[in-house]
């Protein structure tokens, strides 16, 4: 585990999109593009949060959110190999509960059923199980659970 870092978490900014296609493409079999990442972080419905240490401006952990009237998916939530296991994920998590628009109150995500530490991270933070879809993934291919969480 690493030192105990001092984060900040701050919406990335276009030009950091190669970089979080990189960490990415590091982490996922069906990872983002640059261009995925810039068409999110410039859209008004989306939001990338990245997790950032103050001292190094180094991005650990980010994710990207899209959000209609009251729902938001989260489409992507990932911490790089080397800092997981230091709540960088959760603290993802309650940034994108504080910072989305006030309307917005029901958050969904996908998640590979195989996925047990993402699994238990979202249970951990109050998100249930809502449904299964049927071979979602590829990749290898995969079922997804579907999971949500009403903030109160
Ligand atoms: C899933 C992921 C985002 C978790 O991020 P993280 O910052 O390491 O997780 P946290 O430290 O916030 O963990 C919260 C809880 O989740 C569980 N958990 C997360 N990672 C775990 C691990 N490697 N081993 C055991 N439990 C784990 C624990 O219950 C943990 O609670 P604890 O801190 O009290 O032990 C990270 O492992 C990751 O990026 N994985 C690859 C990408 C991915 O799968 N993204 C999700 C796609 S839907």
């Amino acid at each position: 585990m690493m030192q105990r870092v001092d984060f900040e978490i701050r919406e990335a900014s276009e030009n950091e999109a190669l970089l979080l296609h990189e960490y990415d493409s590091q982490i996922f079999s069906d990872s983002w593009s640059e261009k995925s990442f810039s068409d999110s972080i410039l859209s008004d419905s989306e939001t990338v949060p990245a997790a950032v240490n103050r001292a190094t401006g180094e991005i650990m952990a980010y994710a990207a959110v899209s959000y209609i009237f009251e729902e938001a998916n989260i489409n992507r939530i990932a911490v790089r190999p080397e800092f997981r296991g230091n709540r960088l994920g959760t603290a993802l998590l309650g940034w994108l509960e504080e910072n989305l628009p006030e309307e917005v109150t029901v958050f969904n995500l996908e998640v590979r059923e195989s996925n047990v530490h993402a699994i238990e991270m979202y249970e951990k933070f109050g998100y249930t199980v809502l449904g299964r879809r049927k071979r979602f993934y590829r990749n290898p291919e995969e079922d997804a659970l579907l999971m949500t969480k009403r903030k109160v």
